[in-house]
Protein backbone atom coordinates (compact mmCIF):
# COMPACT_ATOMS: atom_id res chain seq x y z
CA UNK A 1 0.00 0.00 0.00
CA UNK A 2 1.39 3.37 -0.85
CA UNK A 3 1.04 6.06 1.95
CA UNK A 4 -1.40 8.98 1.56
CA UNK A 5 0.32 12.34 0.91
CA UNK A 6 -1.24 15.48 0.56
CA UNK A 7 -1.25 16.79 -3.29
CA UNK A 8 -1.37 19.66 -5.13
CA UNK A 9 -2.12 20.33 -8.51
CA UNK A 10 -1.12 23.28 -10.89
CA UNK A 11 -2.13 24.10 -14.17
CA UNK A 12 -0.12 26.78 -16.32
CA UNK A 13 -2.22 28.48 -18.16
CA UNK A 14 -0.21 31.83 -19.10
CA UNK A 15 1.15 30.97 -22.45
CA UNK A 16 -0.22 33.59 -25.19
CA UNK A 17 -0.54 30.51 -27.47
CA UNK A 18 0.88 32.70 -30.41
CA UNK A 19 0.84 29.79 -32.89
CA UNK A 20 -3.37 29.53 -32.51
CA UNK A 21 -3.24 33.71 -34.17
CA UNK A 22 -5.54 34.66 -32.18
CA UNK A 23 -6.67 37.78 -29.86
CA UNK A 24 -8.47 34.94 -27.76
CA UNK A 25 -5.97 32.96 -25.05
CA UNK A 26 -5.38 29.84 -26.18
CA UNK A 27 -6.63 28.05 -22.86
CA UNK A 28 -9.98 29.61 -23.63
CA UNK A 29 -10.33 27.69 -27.51
CA UNK A 30 -13.43 25.56 -27.13
CA UNK A 31 -14.08 21.69 -28.11
CA UNK A 32 -17.58 20.73 -27.77
CA UNK A 33 -18.44 23.57 -25.86
CA UNK A 34 -16.39 23.42 -23.24
CA UNK A 35 -12.33 25.38 -22.80
CA UNK A 36 -9.84 23.54 -23.51
CA UNK A 37 -9.26 24.93 -19.53
CA UNK A 38 -12.00 23.29 -18.40
CA UNK A 39 -11.38 19.92 -19.21
CA UNK A 40 -8.36 20.11 -17.58
CA UNK A 41 -9.31 21.24 -14.71
CA UNK A 42 -12.05 18.38 -14.59
CA UNK A 43 -8.88 15.67 -14.92
CA UNK A 44 -7.53 17.44 -11.73
CA UNK A 45 -10.40 17.58 -10.01
CA UNK A 46 -10.87 14.23 -10.08
CA UNK A 47 -7.35 14.03 -8.22
CA UNK A 48 -9.31 15.86 -5.35
CA UNK A 49 -6.14 17.90 -4.60
CA UNK A 50 -6.29 19.77 -1.74
CA UNK A 51 -4.77 23.19 -3.38
CA UNK A 52 -5.80 23.60 -7.11
CA UNK A 53 -4.09 26.24 -9.00
CA UNK A 54 -4.13 27.81 -12.14
CA UNK A 55 -1.12 30.18 -13.21
CA UNK A 56 -2.43 33.01 -15.75
CA UNK A 57 -0.73 35.76 -17.15
CA UNK A 58 -1.31 36.67 -20.85
CA UNK A 59 -5.17 38.10 -21.15
CA UNK A 60 -5.05 36.63 -17.51
CA UNK A 61 -8.28 38.77 -16.30
CA UNK A 62 -10.01 36.82 -19.17
CA UNK A 63 -8.84 33.42 -18.18
CA UNK A 64 -10.24 33.73 -14.84
CA UNK A 65 -13.17 35.67 -15.25
CA UNK A 66 -13.95 32.62 -17.96
CA UNK A 67 -13.14 29.62 -15.34
CA UNK A 68 -14.99 31.73 -12.45
CA UNK A 69 -18.68 32.03 -14.66
CA UNK A 70 -18.07 28.71 -16.40
CA UNK A 71 -16.42 25.88 -14.08
CA UNK A 72 -18.15 25.55 -10.34
CA UNK A 73 -15.52 24.91 -7.78
CA UNK A 74 -18.63 24.87 -5.68
CA UNK A 75 -19.54 21.46 -7.22
CA UNK A 76 -15.82 20.26 -7.27
CA UNK A 77 -15.84 20.88 -3.49
CA UNK A 78 -12.19 22.18 -4.00
CA UNK A 79 -10.11 25.26 -3.14
CA UNK A 80 -9.11 26.70 -6.54
CA UNK A 81 -6.70 30.24 -6.68
CA UNK A 82 -5.32 31.76 -9.45
CA UNK A 83 -1.26 33.29 -9.28
CA UNK A 84 0.05 35.68 -11.96
CA UNK A 85 3.07 34.80 -14.14
CA UNK A 86 3.50 38.70 -14.87
CA UNK A 87 6.10 37.58 -18.15
CA UNK A 88 6.00 34.67 -19.81
CA UNK A 89 9.27 33.32 -19.36
CA UNK A 90 8.66 29.74 -20.00
CA UNK A 91 7.00 27.10 -18.44
CA UNK A 92 9.56 26.36 -15.14
CA UNK A 93 9.29 30.18 -15.00
CA UNK A 94 5.54 29.55 -14.74
CA UNK A 95 5.70 27.08 -11.66
CA UNK A 96 8.15 29.28 -10.06
CA UNK A 97 5.50 32.20 -10.31
CA UNK A 98 3.06 29.59 -7.98
CA UNK A 99 5.48 29.28 -5.22
CA UNK A 100 3.75 31.26 -3.19
CA UNK A 101 0.68 29.47 -3.43
CA UNK A 102 2.40 26.14 -2.53
CA UNK A 103 3.86 28.00 0.53
CA UNK A 104 3.40 25.28 3.72
CA UNK A 105 2.99 22.36 1.51
CA UNK A 106 4.29 19.41 1.74
CA UNK A 107 3.68 16.29 -0.67
CA UNK A 108 3.21 15.80 -4.23
CA UNK A 109 2.88 18.62 -7.06
CA UNK A 110 1.03 17.51 -9.85
CA UNK A 111 1.85 20.18 -12.63
CA UNK A 112 -0.49 20.16 -15.62
CA UNK A 113 -0.81 22.04 -19.01
CA UNK A 114 -3.77 24.41 -19.92
CA UNK A 115 -3.57 22.86 -23.82
CA UNK A 116 -3.85 19.13 -23.21
CA UNK A 117 -8.07 18.91 -23.42
CA UNK A 118 -7.84 15.21 -24.10
CA UNK A 119 -6.61 14.38 -20.71
CA UNK A 120 -8.86 12.50 -18.53
CA UNK A 121 -9.64 11.86 -14.86
CA UNK A 122 -8.83 8.30 -15.16
CA UNK A 123 -5.22 8.18 -17.04
CA UNK A 124 -4.25 10.91 -14.29
CA UNK A 125 -5.48 8.97 -11.24
CA UNK A 126 -3.76 6.09 -12.75
CA UNK A 127 -0.62 7.98 -13.43
CA UNK A 128 -0.58 9.22 -10.23
CA UNK A 129 -1.34 5.85 -8.50
CA UNK A 130 2.23 4.71 -10.45
CA UNK A 131 4.24 7.53 -9.38
CA UNK A 132 3.08 6.86 -5.69
CA UNK A 133 3.49 2.74 -6.05
CA UNK A 134 6.96 3.30 -7.52
CA UNK A 135 7.84 5.50 -4.63
CA UNK A 136 9.15 8.37 -7.50
CA UNK A 137 10.56 11.50 -6.58
CA UNK A 138 9.31 12.55 -10.05
CA UNK A 139 7.29 10.62 -12.39
CA UNK A 140 6.75 11.98 -16.10
CA UNK A 141 4.12 10.90 -18.46
CA UNK A 142 5.18 10.04 -21.95
CA UNK A 143 3.35 8.97 -25.01
CA UNK A 144 5.11 6.54 -28.10
CA UNK A 145 4.29 8.94 -31.44
CA UNK A 146 5.21 7.68 -35.14
CA UNK A 147 5.62 11.32 -35.65
CA UNK A 148 6.76 12.85 -32.67
CA UNK A 149 7.02 16.60 -34.35
CA UNK A 150 6.99 19.56 -32.14
CA UNK A 151 6.99 17.79 -28.87
CA UNK A 152 10.04 17.33 -26.04
CA UNK A 153 11.49 13.83 -26.26
CA UNK A 154 12.73 11.38 -23.61
CA UNK A 155 16.59 10.98 -23.90
CA UNK A 156 17.27 7.43 -22.10
CA UNK A 157 20.51 6.06 -21.36
CA UNK A 158 21.54 2.65 -21.68
CA UNK A 159 20.03 1.18 -18.79
CA UNK A 160 16.83 2.70 -19.96
CA UNK A 161 16.46 5.31 -17.08
CA UNK A 162 15.46 8.58 -17.85
CA UNK A 163 18.30 10.79 -18.40
CA UNK A 164 16.67 14.07 -19.93
CA UNK A 165 13.68 15.58 -22.16
CA UNK A 166 15.04 17.62 -25.04
CA UNK A 167 12.69 19.96 -26.95
CA UNK A 168 12.49 19.48 -30.52
CA UNK A 169 14.08 22.52 -31.38
CA UNK A 170 17.06 21.67 -29.19
CA UNK A 171 17.37 17.75 -30.89
CA UNK A 172 20.82 16.64 -31.86
CA UNK A 173 21.40 14.66 -34.43
CA UNK A 174 21.23 11.55 -32.71
CA UNK A 175 18.08 12.18 -31.05
CA UNK A 176 15.95 13.08 -33.51
CA UNK A 177 14.09 9.54 -33.96
CA UNK A 178 13.34 9.24 -30.69
CA UNK A 179 9.44 8.62 -30.69
CA UNK A 180 8.83 8.65 -26.99
CA UNK A 181 7.37 11.66 -26.23
CA UNK A 182 7.06 14.21 -22.92
CA UNK A 183 3.17 14.62 -22.59
CA UNK A 184 3.46 17.92 -20.29
CA UNK A 185 2.07 15.90 -17.18
CA UNK A 186 4.28 15.88 -14.11
CA UNK A 187 3.91 14.28 -10.56
CA UNK A 188 6.96 15.89 -8.05
CA UNK A 189 7.32 16.02 -4.45
CA UNK A 190 7.32 19.39 -3.20
CA UNK A 191 10.44 20.02 -1.44
CA UNK A 192 12.32 18.22 -4.64
CA UNK A 193 10.42 20.69 -7.17
CA UNK A 194 11.30 23.67 -5.53
CA UNK A 195 14.83 23.11 -5.14
CA UNK A 196 14.92 21.69 -9.02
CA UNK A 197 13.39 25.06 -10.25
CA UNK A 198 16.20 27.21 -8.78
CA UNK A 199 18.95 25.47 -10.97
CA UNK A 200 16.80 25.58 -13.69
CA UNK A 201 18.46 28.25 -16.38
CA UNK A 202 17.61 29.03 -20.18
CA UNK A 203 20.31 28.51 -22.38
CA UNK A 204 18.25 26.66 -25.59
CA UNK A 205 16.83 27.62 -28.60
CA UNK A 206 13.93 29.83 -27.35
CA UNK A 207 16.00 31.03 -24.50
CA UNK A 208 12.96 30.00 -22.05
CA UNK A 209 13.10 28.45 -18.50
CA UNK A 210 12.36 24.89 -19.68
CA UNK A 211 10.16 23.14 -16.80
CA UNK A 212 11.03 19.96 -18.51
CA UNK A 213 14.87 20.65 -17.80
CA UNK A 214 14.20 19.34 -13.70
CA UNK A 215 14.25 15.75 -15.73
CA UNK A 216 18.15 16.38 -16.28
CA UNK A 217 18.78 18.01 -12.93
CA UNK A 218 17.03 14.93 -11.41
CA UNK A 219 18.75 12.78 -13.26
CA UNK A 220 22.31 14.21 -11.85
CA UNK A 221 21.12 14.10 -8.47
CA UNK A 222 20.21 10.56 -8.52
CA UNK A 223 16.98 11.14 -7.76
CA UNK A 224 14.18 8.39 -8.82
CA UNK A 225 12.95 9.08 -11.89
CA UNK A 226 9.76 7.47 -13.29
CA UNK A 227 7.76 7.21 -16.60
CA UNK A 228 4.24 6.15 -17.20
CA UNK A 229 3.57 5.65 -20.97
CA UNK A 230 0.09 6.79 -22.25
CA UNK A 231 -1.42 3.96 -24.09
CA UNK A 232 -4.04 6.13 -25.87
CA UNK A 233 -1.88 8.17 -27.63
CA UNK A 234 -4.54 11.38 -27.95
CA UNK A 235 -4.43 11.97 -24.38
CA UNK A 236 -0.93 13.60 -25.17
CA UNK A 237 -1.96 15.85 -27.36
CA UNK A 238 -1.06 19.68 -26.44
CA UNK A 239 -3.08 21.74 -28.76
CA UNK A 240 -0.85 25.04 -29.85
CA UNK A 241 -2.95 25.43 -33.50
CA UNK A 242 -6.25 25.16 -34.88
CA UNK A 243 -5.37 22.16 -37.25
CA UNK A 244 -4.77 20.36 -33.94
CA UNK A 245 -7.29 22.20 -32.03
CA UNK A 246 -10.07 20.48 -35.20
CA UNK A 247 -8.26 16.78 -34.23
CA UNK A 248 -8.81 17.39 -30.97
CA UNK A 249 -12.50 18.31 -31.14
CA UNK A 250 -12.90 15.43 -33.35
CA UNK A 251 -11.61 12.63 -30.76
CA UNK A 252 -14.21 14.34 -27.91
CA UNK A 253 -16.85 14.74 -30.17
CA UNK A 254 -16.54 10.67 -30.72
CA UNK A 255 -15.70 9.76 -27.17
CA UNK A 256 -19.15 12.19 -26.17
CA UNK A 257 -21.43 10.32 -28.50
CA UNK A 258 -19.97 6.69 -27.78
CA UNK A 259 -21.06 7.48 -24.48
CA UNK A 260 -24.46 8.87 -25.70
CA UNK A 261 -24.89 5.44 -27.72
CA UNK A 262 -23.67 3.53 -24.66
CA UNK A 263 -26.15 4.85 -22.76
CA UNK A 264 -29.33 3.92 -24.97
CA UNK A 265 -29.36 6.83 -27.82
CA UNK A 266 -29.38 6.10 -31.47
CA UNK A 267 -26.60 8.01 -33.82
CA UNK A 268 -27.46 7.37 -37.00
CA UNK A 269 -24.45 8.77 -38.49
CA UNK A 270 -21.54 10.42 -35.38
CA UNK A 271 -19.50 11.78 -38.11
CA UNK A 272 -22.16 14.23 -38.66
CA UNK A 273 -23.49 14.71 -35.49
CA UNK A 274 -22.28 17.32 -33.00
CA UNK A 275 -23.79 17.01 -29.36
CA UNK A 276 -21.91 19.36 -26.95
CA UNK A 277 -20.04 18.31 -23.48
CA UNK A 278 -22.36 17.49 -20.80
CA UNK A 279 -25.98 17.30 -22.58
CA UNK A 280 -28.02 14.77 -21.88
CA UNK A 281 -30.20 12.65 -23.88
CA UNK A 282 -32.65 9.95 -23.27
CA UNK A 283 -33.14 6.85 -24.35
CA UNK A 284 -33.93 5.59 -26.93
CA UNK A 285 -34.07 9.20 -28.50
CA UNK A 286 -32.80 9.23 -32.44
CA UNK A 287 -30.03 11.86 -33.54
CA UNK A 288 -30.28 12.00 -37.05
CA UNK A 289 -27.30 13.64 -39.35
CA UNK A 290 -26.39 16.97 -38.85
CA UNK A 291 -27.92 17.68 -35.86
CA UNK A 292 -26.34 20.31 -33.19
CA UNK A 293 -27.12 19.87 -29.49
CA UNK A 294 -25.53 22.42 -27.59
CA UNK A 295 -25.01 23.87 -24.14
CA UNK A 296 -27.21 23.05 -21.49
CA UNK A 297 -29.34 20.61 -23.55
CA UNK A 298 -31.84 18.01 -22.28
CA UNK A 299 -33.34 15.94 -23.90
CA UNK A 300 -36.06 13.51 -22.88
CA UNK A 301 -35.99 9.61 -23.93
CA UNK A 302 -37.95 8.37 -27.20
CA UNK A 303 -37.54 11.70 -29.20
CA UNK A 304 -36.11 11.88 -32.74
CA UNK A 305 -33.78 15.19 -33.15
CA UNK A 306 -33.08 15.94 -36.47
CA UNK A 307 -32.04 15.61 -39.34
CA UNK A 308 -30.85 19.43 -39.47
CA UNK A 309 -31.34 20.54 -36.24
CA UNK A 310 -29.54 22.95 -33.49
CA UNK A 311 -30.98 22.76 -29.98
CA UNK A 312 -29.29 25.26 -27.88
CA UNK A 313 -29.76 25.01 -24.24
CA UNK A 314 -32.82 23.80 -23.92
CA UNK A 315 -34.95 20.91 -22.71
CA UNK A 316 -37.45 18.85 -24.93
CA UNK A 317 -40.03 16.38 -23.06
CA UNK A 318 -40.52 12.94 -23.92
CA UNK A 319 -41.31 11.11 -27.38
CA UNK A 320 -41.05 14.44 -29.53
CA UNK A 321 -39.44 15.00 -32.23
CA UNK A 322 -37.81 18.10 -33.69
CA UNK A 323 -36.62 18.14 -37.52
CA UNK A 324 -34.92 20.97 -39.33
CA UNK A 325 -35.59 23.28 -37.13
CA UNK A 326 -33.62 25.78 -34.68
CA UNK A 327 -34.70 25.49 -31.12
CA UNK A 328 -32.46 28.64 -28.69
CA UNK A 329 -32.83 28.69 -24.82
CA UNK A 330 -37.03 27.10 -24.97
CA UNK A 331 -38.63 24.18 -22.90
CA UNK A 332 -40.58 21.81 -24.89
CA UNK A 333 -42.76 19.54 -23.89
CA UNK A 334 -43.52 15.75 -24.67
CA UNK A 335 -45.20 14.82 -27.77
CA UNK A 336 -44.39 17.75 -29.11
CA UNK A 337 -43.60 17.76 -33.23
CA UNK A 338 -41.21 21.27 -34.58
CA UNK A 339 -40.98 21.58 -38.09
CA UNK A 340 -39.45 21.83 -40.70
CA UNK A 341 -38.16 24.51 -40.73
CA UNK A 342 -39.19 26.13 -37.59
CA UNK A 343 -37.52 28.44 -35.38
CA UNK A 344 -38.26 28.11 -31.64
CA UNK A 345 -36.23 31.64 -30.18
CA UNK A 346 -35.31 32.58 -26.33
CA UNK A 347 -38.08 32.04 -23.97
CA UNK A 348 -40.55 29.94 -25.74
CA UNK A 349 -42.61 27.20 -23.30
CA UNK A 350 -44.67 24.52 -26.03
CA UNK A 351 -46.49 22.44 -23.50
CA UNK A 352 -47.24 18.89 -24.17
CA UNK A 353 -48.78 17.66 -27.69
CA UNK A 354 -48.07 20.96 -28.93
CA UNK A 355 -47.69 20.77 -32.86
CA UNK A 356 -45.58 23.65 -34.91
CA UNK A 357 -44.27 23.64 -38.31
CA UNK A 358 -43.69 24.90 -41.64
CA UNK A 359 -42.05 28.20 -41.75
CA UNK A 360 -43.26 29.18 -37.91
CA UNK A 361 -41.52 31.37 -35.70
CA UNK A 362 -42.00 31.21 -31.95
CA UNK A 363 -40.25 34.02 -29.31
CA UNK A 364 -41.29 34.70 -25.65
CA UNK A 365 -44.29 32.60 -25.37
CA UNK A 366 -46.34 29.93 -24.03
CA UNK A 367 -48.39 27.75 -25.98
CA UNK A 368 -50.70 25.49 -24.41
CA UNK A 369 -51.62 21.93 -24.46
CA UNK A 370 -52.43 20.52 -27.70
CA UNK A 371 -52.31 23.77 -29.61
CA UNK A 372 -51.06 23.76 -33.72
CA UNK A 373 -49.47 26.82 -35.12
CA UNK A 374 -48.45 26.35 -38.74
CA UNK A 375 -47.62 27.47 -42.07
CA UNK A 376 -45.47 30.87 -41.38
CA UNK A 377 -47.08 31.92 -38.54
CA UNK A 378 -45.09 34.67 -36.25
CA UNK A 379 -45.81 34.13 -32.37
CA UNK A 380 -44.53 36.77 -30.21
CA UNK A 381 -44.69 37.68 -26.53
CA UNK A 382 -48.13 35.66 -26.37
CA UNK A 383 -49.72 33.31 -23.47
CA UNK A 384 -52.26 30.99 -26.18
CA UNK A 385 -53.94 28.83 -24.45
CA UNK A 386 -54.62 24.97 -24.66
CA UNK A 387 -56.20 23.35 -28.41
CA UNK A 388 -55.90 26.43 -30.30
CA UNK A 389 -55.49 26.45 -33.91
CA UNK A 390 -53.07 29.13 -35.32
CA UNK A 391 -54.19 29.43 -38.81
CA UNK A 392 -51.68 29.97 -41.85
CA UNK A 393 -49.82 33.43 -42.02
CA UNK A 394 -51.22 35.10 -38.45
CA UNK A 395 -49.14 37.49 -37.00
CA UNK A 396 -49.04 38.77 -33.53
CA UNK A 397 -47.85 42.04 -33.95
CA UNK A 398 -46.14 42.67 -30.83
CA UNK A 399 -43.80 45.92 -31.80
CA UNK A 400 -44.50 49.21 -32.27
CA UNK A 401 -41.53 50.31 -33.25
CA UNK A 402 -41.35 51.45 -29.25
CA UNK A 403 -42.28 48.65 -27.45
CA UNK A 404 -43.13 45.60 -26.97
CA UNK A 405 -46.85 44.25 -26.19
CA UNK A 406 -48.34 40.70 -25.56
CA UNK A 407 -51.19 39.01 -27.00
CA UNK A 408 -53.13 36.42 -24.85
CA UNK A 409 -55.15 33.54 -27.03
CA UNK A 410 -57.54 32.02 -24.71
CA UNK A 411 -58.15 28.11 -24.99
CA UNK A 412 -59.82 26.57 -27.53
CA UNK A 413 -60.01 29.72 -29.94
CA UNK A 414 -59.46 29.56 -33.31
CA UNK A 415 -57.37 32.64 -35.51
CA UNK A 416 -58.53 32.15 -39.36
CA UNK A 417 -55.47 32.23 -41.89
CA UNK A 418 -53.55 35.37 -42.03
CA UNK A 419 -54.61 37.31 -39.34
CA UNK A 420 -52.81 40.40 -37.26
CA UNK A 421 -53.53 40.43 -33.85
CA UNK A 422 -52.27 43.80 -32.87
CA UNK A 423 -51.07 43.68 -29.02
CA UNK A 424 -51.97 44.32 -26.29
CA UNK A 425 -54.83 42.30 -27.63
CA UNK A 426 -56.73 39.34 -25.20
CA UNK A 427 -58.64 37.03 -27.36
CA UNK A 428 -61.51 34.82 -25.06
CA UNK A 429 -61.66 30.99 -24.87
CA UNK A 430 -63.23 29.60 -27.99
CA UNK A 431 -63.50 32.55 -29.83
CA UNK A 432 -63.41 32.72 -33.63
CA UNK A 433 -61.07 35.68 -35.64
CA UNK A 434 -62.18 35.36 -39.30
CA UNK A 435 -59.48 34.80 -41.81
CA UNK A 436 -57.35 38.09 -42.53
CA UNK A 437 -58.70 39.85 -39.86
CA UNK A 438 -56.81 42.86 -38.44
CA UNK A 439 -57.93 43.05 -35.06
CA UNK A 440 -56.76 45.42 -32.99
CA UNK A 441 -59.43 45.41 -30.02
CA UNK A 442 -60.01 42.35 -27.54
CA UNK A 443 -62.42 39.41 -28.65
CA UNK A 444 -64.66 37.90 -25.69
CA UNK A 445 -64.98 34.38 -24.92
CA UNK A 446 -67.39 32.36 -27.91
CA UNK A 447 -67.26 35.21 -30.30
CA UNK A 448 -66.93 35.77 -33.70
CA UNK A 449 -64.52 38.89 -34.69
CA UNK A 450 -64.29 39.94 -38.29
CA UNK A 451 -62.28 43.18 -38.98
CA UNK A 452 -61.64 43.10 -42.51
CA UNK A 453 -63.55 44.81 -46.11
CA UNK A 454 -66.30 43.18 -46.99
CA UNK A 455 -66.36 41.69 -50.99
CA UNK A 456 -67.82 43.65 -53.33
CA UNK A 457 -68.88 41.81 -56.17
CA UNK A 458 -70.11 43.53 -60.10
CA UNK A 459 -71.53 40.85 -61.95
CA UNK A 460 -71.19 41.20 -65.77
CA UNK A 461 -68.13 43.80 -64.61
CA UNK A 462 -65.63 42.06 -67.40
CA UNK A 463 -68.20 41.84 -69.68
CA UNK A 464 -68.65 45.43 -69.95
CA UNK A 465 -65.54 46.46 -69.64
CA UNK A 466 -64.59 44.26 -73.10
CA UNK A 467 -67.57 46.09 -74.85
CA UNK A 468 -66.61 49.82 -74.29
C1 LIG B 1 5.61 21.69 -23.88
C2 LIG B 1 6.85 20.94 -23.37
C3 LIG B 1 7.14 19.78 -24.32
C4 LIG B 1 5.95 18.86 -24.37
C5 LIG B 1 4.68 19.61 -24.75
C6 LIG B 1 3.49 18.71 -24.49
C7 LIG B 1 8.25 22.56 -22.22
C8 LIG B 1 9.48 23.40 -22.30
N1 LIG B 1 7.97 21.85 -23.30
O1 LIG B 1 5.91 22.24 -25.13
O2 LIG B 1 8.28 19.06 -23.87
O3 LIG B 1 6.20 17.82 -25.32
O4 LIG B 1 4.50 20.79 -23.93
O5 LIG B 1 2.29 19.30 -24.90
O6 LIG B 1 7.61 22.57 -21.19
N2 LIG B 1 2.94 28.38 -20.27
C9 LIG B 1 2.91 29.27 -19.24
N3 LIG B 1 3.91 30.19 -19.12
C10 LIG B 1 4.95 30.25 -19.98
C11 LIG B 1 4.99 29.30 -21.05
C12 LIG B 1 3.97 28.39 -21.16
O7 LIG B 1 1.98 29.26 -18.42
O8 LIG B 1 5.83 31.09 -19.81
C13 LIG B 1 1.84 27.40 -20.41
C14 LIG B 1 1.05 27.58 -21.68
O9 LIG B 1 -0.07 28.41 -21.48
C15 LIG B 1 0.64 26.14 -22.03
C16 LIG B 1 1.68 25.28 -21.35
O10 LIG B 1 2.38 26.11 -20.45
O11 LIG B 1 -0.63 25.82 -21.50
C17 LIG B 1 2.67 24.65 -22.33
O12 LIG B 1 3.32 25.68 -23.07
P1 LIG B 1 3.57 25.53 -24.64
O13 LIG B 1 4.23 26.75 -25.12
O14 LIG B 1 2.35 25.10 -25.33
O15 LIG B 1 4.64 24.34 -24.65
P2 LIG B 1 5.01 23.37 -25.85
O16 LIG B 1 5.89 24.09 -26.79
O17 LIG B 1 3.79 22.75 -26.38
CA1 LIG C 1 1.62 23.03 -25.96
Amino acid sequence: MSQEVDLAALILAAGAGTRMKSSLPKVLFELCGRSMLEYVLDAAASLEPTRLVVVVGHKGQEVIDAVENRWSTAQHGLNLNFVWQKEQLGTAHAVMSAKPSLEGFQGDVVILYGDTPLLTGDVLREFYEVHKTLEADLTIMTAFLENPGYYGRIVRDCNQNVKKIVEARDLAPEEMNIKEINAGMYVVKSEILLDLLSRVGNNNAKKEYYLTDIVELAAQRDLKTATYMCQDTFVAEGVNDRYVLSEAESVLRIRILKDLMLSGVTIRDPEHTYVDFGVEVGLDTVIEPGSYLRGKTKIGPGCVVGPMSEIIDSSVGQGSRVWFSVVENSKIGSNVQVGPYSHLRSQTCLEDGVSVGNYAEIKNSTIGKGTKVHHHSYIGDSDVGCDVNIGAGTVTVNYDGARKYRTRIGDGSFIGCNSNLIAPITIGNRAYVAAGSTLTDDVPEDALAIARERQVLKEGWVVKKKQS
